[in-house]
């Protein structure tokens, strides 16, 4: 293992730059927005940043020069720029798995080379990117048939967590590119109703699965797996009928043998891939099939140019560097518990739960690389909505709650679906939301307006709530790839500072073990005895009970 990847580090906290933002935040915490606008007007456009098409505005921040010059430090100080080599060079920085992190690799170019154990990973990520081409070319030319030799009108993605939401999530914000002749349709919930209202208007001789399990061993995806089998022999009537009706996409060829799906139909990806990364591999293999291979390349494309932008770029105009700086700010010195993600564009509408998964199962972490208990917050909690609807929904408490919520607003300049004044009305509320958030409306602007006394207070804006807001020309696969890169070296720079492996995921081991145990007890016969505690063995009997 490398010395980058298990280096003792000075603790966060120890820091010097850390230090200093401590004392800093006291002169910083009571200075408004309105303030910090007022004294500098060229604030909006000084305190942006642009690259590879994207405008990041992060003026409305709660931060000075000075700040900036700081969270900068602390990100020099936690050897930021060593642990990107580190990352994009194939160093197994995924050190309680003991796995290179390489996601990167499966967007980079054909003639890069990345060595993995002394092997250039290249050649083979374009190996199966080929393969893929070819499959989803005949699939949406109709040269696949069925078994019955139909046409595949419908292709179901079955897998959970990565293997589902990024699958899902690039499916909907690329509607507007995919094959419309055809359906695609997702499973993931071993909730059997998932699969039954995915499959219940389709026909068996027209629908294509495709099995996504890096692991090929989870639960929810092989129960929908082997459900998928079953569903459709029962029309097809052969067991020759898989083949052609069944791909797998997995790390492992064994499991995927034993399913009973031929390997020539698996296509393959690496345990440097983390689920949670790996959309851009075979993962993606439904994208594909919905966007075709060029636009599923134009979206790796987008992904590796902010690859580039962020190994490359110095951090006070590197965007991902910033944005996960900012993150770190709020959590750890705000004390900010959540941060929303609000995209105004429709498409995007999976986009927070895309996001859930990267940024929570990430840097969802309580102890420090070498496993000492963090003394500061970690990653905090994402969530969001597609502006406008969130604005009738949960923003009253963003603006007037109790909480500090920082807020990203992500907005396209042209809409792909032209309909009168929509798009001007929906880029006027993104730009409105920002300014009301920062600057609010004061008790006497409220009483000027002939508001009653008693009123007044309910009325008030305190503002000096945050914002980032990202501006893009249009939501194309090349913006999407550049969207989701833009996260994902957020969420590695946010690791970084708090000294945790942003790669592992053994936090949902336990309920794992405890479900398969469960499982037992609930189909076989007799008290539910186990080692539970009162109230688990109490609510598995009383459904045992209540079942019959
Ligand atoms: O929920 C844990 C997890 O391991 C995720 O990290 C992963 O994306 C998901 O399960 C699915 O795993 P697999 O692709 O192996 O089925």
């Amino acid at each position: 293992m490398s010395a980058t990847a298990t280096a003792v580090q000075t603790p966060l906290t120890s820091l010097p730059a850390w230090k200093a933002l401590q004392t800093h935040y006291e002169t910083i915490r009571t200075r408004h927005l309105r303030e910090l606008f007022k004294s500098d007007p060229a604030r909006g456009t000084r305190l942006t940043a642009e690259a590879e098409g994207i405008y990041f505005d992060y003026s409305k921040h709660r931060i000075t020069d000075e700040t900036l010059r700081l969270l900068l430090e602390l990100a020099e100080q936690s050897g930021l720029r060593e642990r990107i080599d580190a990352m994009f060079s194939g160093e197994k920085i995924n050190i309680t798995e003991k796995r290179a992190v390489l996601h990167t690799a499966l967007r980079a170019p054909k003639g890069a080379v990345i060595n993995v154990d002394g092997e250039n990973v290249v050649p083979e990520v374009h190996e199966v990117l080929d393969r893929m081409a070819d499959f989803s070319d005949r699939v949406r030319s109709g040269a696949w048939k069925g078994f019955t030799g139909k046409r595949i009108r419908n292709v179901i993605n079955i897998g959970i967590g990565g293997s589902d939401l990024g699958p899902v999530m690039a499916y909907e914000a690329l509607r507007h590119y995919s094959q419309r002749d055809m359906t695609f349709r997702f499973v993931s919930n071993v909730d059997g109703t998932d699969f039954a209202e995915a499959t219940r208007d389709l026909d068996q001789e027209e629908t294509l699965f495709i099995i996504s399990s890096k692991t090929f061993t989870t639960l929810e995806t092989m129960t929908n797996a082997q459900t998928a089998r079953d569903w459709s022999l029962k029309k097809l009537k052969d067991e020759k009928a898989v083949a052609k009706h069944f791909v797998a996409v997995s790390t492992n060829e064994k499991e995927v043998t034993k399913f009973g799906i031929d390997t020539a139909n698996m296509f393959g990806f690496w345990d440097w891939v983390g689920g949670r990364y790996s959309m851009d591999s075979a993962i993606g293999l439904s994208t594909m099939v919905a966007v075709g291979p060029d636009n599923f390349h134009a979206m790796l494309a987008g992904f590796h140019s902010i690859d580039e932008h962020f190994r490359t770029t110095p951090f006070a105009k590197n965007l991902p560097a910033l944005m996960g700086l900012l993150t770190v700010w709020y959590a750890d010195f705000f004390g900010a518990e959540t941060v929303a993600v609000l995209p105004y564009e429709q498409y995007l509408k999976r986009f927070p739960a895309y996001l859930q998964q990267l940024t929570m199962e990430s840097n969802g972490k309580h102890v420090t690389l070498s496993g000492e208990r963090v003394n500061y917050p970690t990653g905090p909690i994402f969530w969001g909505e597609p502006g406008t609807n969130g604005q009738h929904s949960f923003y009253q408490l963003i603006h007037q709650g109790t909480r500090l919520i920082p807020c990203d607003f992500i907005g396209f300049v042209k809409t792909l679906n032209p309909l009168g004044n929509h798009h001007d009305f929906l880029l006027a509320n993104v730009f409105a939301q920002g300014e009301a958030l920062a600057f609010g409306k004061t008790p006497e602007e409220v009483k000027a307006e002939g508001t009653p006394d008693w009123l007044v207070p309910h009325r008030v804006f305190e503002g000096d709530r945050p914002s980032s807001t990202f501006l893009l020309e249009e939501l194309t696969p090349e913006a999407l790839g550049k969207l989701v890169a833009l996260y994902e070296h957020s969420v590695f720079t946010q690791g970084v500072i708090w000294q945790i492996d942003s790669f592992d995921q053994w936090g949902v081991e336990l309920g794992k073990v405890l479900a398969k145990k469960i499982i037992g007890e609930i189909e076989g016969s007799g008290p539910a005895k186990g080692s539970h505690d009162s109230s688990t063995t109490t609510l598995i009997e009383r459904y045992r009970k209540q079942r019959l």
